[in-house]
């Protein structure tokens, strides 16, 4: 059977750095699902409405192209805000877990990095981590990242950022951000990337 890895986790847990050093190890194809949900929000700004138009979002969601992800603008910060915001949308949840079960259904498996990939799109895959880190660390390494990227922000601005986004995704009555009952928790607080890889690449290796 193709395998699945479902990696959840909160912002700037480095989910997403694991999951693609994970799809380049095991030969999987991986997709970084929060780019749905950005790609969502910038749709709706871009055509002038507003957030919380409910209709505009669910819209958006249901026409989402494959070329929309690969717009820079997706990674800024203020995008990772806008994207949980339309995120508790449930007709938007609806139109991309879609998306997503085709993605995952693919005759060569797949890694998928998200919220509630080990709890609601991928129920059945054969790993499941859930990547955290306490908030200061995350707060510590988005700064690094965005300083590298050119786009300053001071460190206390990015730790209230992230806070107030895992509370509004962790709170939503639609998928909220948990931990699968069946996932392996990995705690990188005190872990670089390579250490962290190992940790998930051990886990992965026991699933097969
Ligand atoms: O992972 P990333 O920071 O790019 O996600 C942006 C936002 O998209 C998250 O804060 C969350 O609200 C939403 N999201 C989600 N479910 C996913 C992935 C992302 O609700 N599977």
């Amino acid at each position: 059977m193709p395998m699945v890895i479902a990696i959840d986790g909160p912002a700037a847990s480095g989910k997403g750095t694991l999951a693609k050093r994970l799809a380049a190890h095991y030969g999987l194809p991986h997709l970084d699902t929060g780019l749905l949900y950005r790609a969502v929000a910038l749709t709706v700004i871009d055509a002038g409405c507003n957030l919380d138009d409910h209709a505009a979002a669910a819209r958006a969601a249901s026409t989402l192209i494959v070329d929309r992800l690969a717009d820079p603008r997706l990674r800024e910060r203020a995008m990772g805000d806008a994207a949980s915001r339309i995120s508790s949308i449930p007709a938007v949840r609806a139109a991309l877990l879609a998306w997503q079960q085709r993605f995952a259904g693919g005759a060569s498996g797949a890694v998928l990095d998200g919220r509630d990939i080990g709890t609601v799109v991928c129920p059945q895959a054969q790993v499941k981590l859930f990547i955290t880190a306490a908030a200061e660390e995350r707060a510590r390494r988005r700064h690094l990242e965005l300083m590298r990227r050119g786009e300053p922000a001071s460190l206390g601005a990015i730790l209230a950022d992230i806070v107030a986004r895992d509370a509004r995704d962790a709170q939503r009555s639609t998928a909220p951000l948990k931990a699968a009952a069946d996932a392996v928790v990995l705690d990188t607080t005190d872990l670089d990337a390579d250490e962290a890889f190992a940790a998930a690449r051990a886990v992965v290796d026991r699933a097969r």
